[in-house]
């Protein structure tokens, strides 16, 4: 066992940290108050490879390790978790599981500009279909229905809290082609956001990540190419776990991004604010808030760690990626809270990002599976 990152990781580490700095950290809080989507921030990312990190390059990507994932999202989430999200999803939810599932021809024609981020100079992202009104956590409960009409598919129903809902070009939809099979009777499939009978609805207005665009989508009799379905027939609902258990990855290391953002705030801000006649970090209510800090973040580093090395030597990491982003997202709420009351008033306002920080942390105990999910497929791991 060995603690120490490689040389690459370091490089890309400090490139993220480099790119949050200077093409994220201007304009953060004005996008957030402007709920304005970071489109420029996005493109830039993709030029650096970070939005198909972990893809082939004979796809599109950017060959690199889980764990370079977790170091860029971390870094980038400190500063804007906004562009974070949409990064998180093109990678884990959308370019992993057209890698690991598509055929060769959904590969070469939607993975490779995806893992681009970049289709003719435009923006090519994508989203993920999965949530519907009544399908949060429950997730086999999907209305969406996808119709076999042989050599194609008629798709329709409403799928809710879209990240990247309108600014993704290809959304990967799950959908019931057989209902009395439950679990089973779930297809997974592309569908490009242009195509009639899809509807970008209501933009949603939040409390947090306000930067990134959060979509109802309509569907109205979709016609589908059958080619254009992921996987045999009835695997849409593995295809959603099995991607969601990497995506789960993804948001921890947003969270502990978050976590240790505030982290570094709190820390900077106590080093030169003075109250009764010193520095607050003198003060021993300060120091052992910021000693909880640093202790919870490094144990949510190591979890979200220890699920991409065990993502990247193709061990199973489903268990260990709920870990990691259940302690990670209840790390980044409790310290961005933590990191506000130790800029006081201070915290309170928009100047000191900590109260956009604790407003962002609340999401990553709710999307990609809540922190009660991540406790049943936890529980379940360990009791079966
Ligand atoms: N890998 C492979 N198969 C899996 C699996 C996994 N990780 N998890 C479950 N399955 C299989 C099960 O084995 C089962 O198969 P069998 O019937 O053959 O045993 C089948 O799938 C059904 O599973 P469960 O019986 O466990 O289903 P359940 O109804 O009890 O629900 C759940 C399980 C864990 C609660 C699941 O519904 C879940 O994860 N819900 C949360 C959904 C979620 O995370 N949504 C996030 C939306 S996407 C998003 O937020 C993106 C964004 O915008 C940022």
């Amino acid at each position: 066992m060995q603690f120490q990152l490689s040389e690459e990781h370091l490089m890309i580490q400090k490139a993220a940290r480099d790119f949050a700095r200077t093409e994220c950290l201007p304009g953060v809080i004005e996008r957030d108050e402007k709920q304005q989507f970071p489109r420029e921030q996005v493109l830039k990312l993709a030029e650096l490879g970070f939005m198909g990190m972990m893809v082939d390059p004979q796809y599109g990507g950017a060959g690199m390790d889980t764990v370079s994932y977790v170091l860029a999202m971390e870094e980038i989430s400190k500063v804007d978790a906004s562009v974070s999200v949409c990064m998180s999803v093109n990678n884990s939810l959308v370019c992993w599981g057209l890698e690991a599932y598509g055929t060769e021809e959904q590969k070469q024609k939607y993975l490779t500009p995806l893992a681009q981020g970049r289709k003719d100079g435009e923006l090519y992202i994508g989203a993920f279909l999965l949530s519907e009104p009544e399908a949060g956590s429950d997730a086999t409960s999907q209305r969406t229905i996808a119709e076999d009409k042989g050599d194609h598919y008629l798709l329709s129903g409403t799928k809710n809290w879209i990240t990247n809902g309108s600014s993704a070009s290809v959304y990967l939809v799950m959908a019931q082609t057989d209902a009395s099979k439950g679990s089973k009777g779930i297809d997974a499939f592309i569908v490009e956001k242009k195509w009639p009978g899809v509807t970008v609805a209501a933009k949603e207005n939040k409390l947090g990540i306000r930067g990134s665009d959060t979509h109802t989508i309509l569907l109205t009799d979709v016609k589908v190419p059958k080619e254009n379905r992921i996987g045999a027939n009835g695997f849409g609902f593995t295809f959603a776990m099995k991607t969601l258990a990497g995506g789960r990855i993804g948001i921890a290391s947003q969270a502990l991004g978050i976590a240790s953002g505030a982290y570094e705030l709190a820390l900077a801000y106590s080093k030169q604010r003075k109250a009764f006649g010193k520095e607050i970090m003198h003060h021993q209510a300060i120091q052992f808030k910021l000693a909880d800090m640093a202790t919870r973040i490094e144990a949510a580093r190591l979890l979200c760690l220890k699920a991409a090395w065990e993502k990247d030597q193709n061990l199973d990491y489903s268990l260990s990626s709920s870990m990691a982003k259940v302690y990670a997202s209840e790390t980044a709420m409790w310290t961005a809270t933590e990191a506000v009351q130790i800029h006081g008033g201070y915290g309170f306002v928009k100047e000191y990002h900590v109260e956009r920080l604790m407003r962002d942390a609340k999401i990553t105990q709710i999307y990609e599976g809540t922190s009660e999910v991540q406790r049943i497929v936890i529980s379940r791991s360990i009791l079966k």
